[in-house]
């Protein structure tokens, strides 16, 4: 080919892909008068090497949340070592885009290192140990980024089902005021940050009442919990749009700002117990369980596109509590759903294919909002 037809070639692809991003509503914009729309973006997005992606999320979204580079093991690796480059990164593309950014998430009991409980002879940390280092950890990074990182998962995955607080490392350690000491110190290290509890599976009654009672008792103790993070790992038939409903009624009711903070819908044949999100769940592959490896039938692309359809229906009926609706990732090659809880499957849970075009789900979610 000659300088010139490569020349315009380039030429053609620039203007159908300017085209083509014309075209496309953006869900920021739709969701405008709303809440804000965002995503979990991982380092390929926001370092750009992922140029697709990356386009993608600067039309689309208002709001970012780290997939990974905040969790404690990526940020804290070791007691002394802190690896805040990834994250620099990724708050310097939320500030240049004009994004609220969000911080997730200071205490888990997953990805986090086995050292935090331990002392250098490894054994078990003494409660106001584990409290000094949870209080260094929080000042550090929350200080870090201090008037940038506008809303912070303050801790994340507590409860059970049962709505019992779950056994972790926190709790056997500190108690279960180790909760309330997280967002006090949160709160000392930036006082004008949002601070949130997050979790999955609060669509269900039993887990619900608990992060009710929880956010109570926080606050009846004066601690400062502005939002809760209801993290939305779908799938098609879990929650029914009622339980969406009702949890986001019992939050509000609190007068807490509610947010959906991890949206995806599972496709795929369920492998494990319904509406559980543990991401140390591993199961073992069948072929079964993959069924749509090649594509995703015409079917079920309807079934997902009325599924976000019901949903952003409900979030829609509570926008005035509702702030955000962020997705957990942003096209379905990125999606941690193609490896949990079995490695390897082809899942379909976003708005945004594997090439990065909107899929039926995408106009599902844009017609909702055009007709409220
Ligand atoms: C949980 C966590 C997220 C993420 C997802 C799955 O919901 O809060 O950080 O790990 O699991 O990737």
């Amino acid at each position: 080919m000659s300088t010139r037809s490569v020349f315009l070639l380039a030429l053609a692809i620039a203007v159908a892909v300017q085209i083509g991003a014309q075209s496309t509503p953006s869900l920021k914009d739709t969701y405008k008068k709303s809440f804000l729309i965002g995503a979990a973006v991982n380092e390929r997005q926001f370092s750009e090497q992922d140029a697709r992606g990356a386009a993608i999320v600067k039309t689309q979204f208002n709001t970012i949340t780290p997939e990974n580079v905040l969790k404690w093991e990526a940020v804290h690796p070791q007691p002394d070592k802190y690896n805040f480059a990834p994250a620099d990164q990724y708050v310097a593309f939320g500030e240049k885009n004009h994004m609220f950014i969000v911080g997730h998430t200071l205490i888990w009991h997953n990805q986090t290192p086995a050292w935090v409980f331990q002392n250098d002879k490894g054994q078990p940390l003494t409660r106001d140990q584990l409290l000094d280092r949870m209080r260094e950890h929080i000042l550090t990074v929350v200080g870090r980024y201090k008037g940038r990182i506008r809303g912070w998962d303050v801790v994340n995955e507590a409860l059970d089902e049962d709505g019992t607080l779950r056994q972790t490392p926190w709790m056997k350690i500190i108690g279960p005021d180790y909760i309330e000491k997280a967002f006090e110190f949160a709160h000392e290290a930036d006082r004008d940050a949002e601070l949130y509890y997050n979790d999955y599976s609060l669509e269900n009654e039993s887990k619900r009442n608990g992060a009710v009672d929880l956010i109570k008792r926080l606050r009846e103790r004066g601690v400062m919990v502005t939002g809760v993070g209801i993290q939305g790992h779908d799938n098609l038939t879990w929650p029914t749009p009622e339980q969406e409903d009702a949890t986001i009624a019992a939050f509000a009711s609190l007068g807490v700002k509610v947010m959906i903070t991890e949206l995806d819908i599972d496709v795929l044949p369920a492998a494990a117990k319904s509406g559980s999100a543990d991401v140390s769940l591993k199961l073992a592959s069948r072929p079964e369980l993959n069924p749509y490896a090649s594509s995703l039938p015409a079917s079920v692309q309807r079934e997902l596109a009325k599924r976000y359809a019901d949903l952003f229906g409900v979030f829609l009926k509570h926008q005035d509590v509702v702030e955000r609706v962020t997705f957990w990732g942003v096209t379905d090659a990125d999606s941690w759903k193609n490896d949990w809880p079995i490695k390897g499957r082809t899942n379909y849970p976003l708005l945004f294919d594997r090439s990065g075009k909107p899929k039926p789900a995408f106009d599902a979610v844009v017609n909702v909002s055009n007709k409220n």
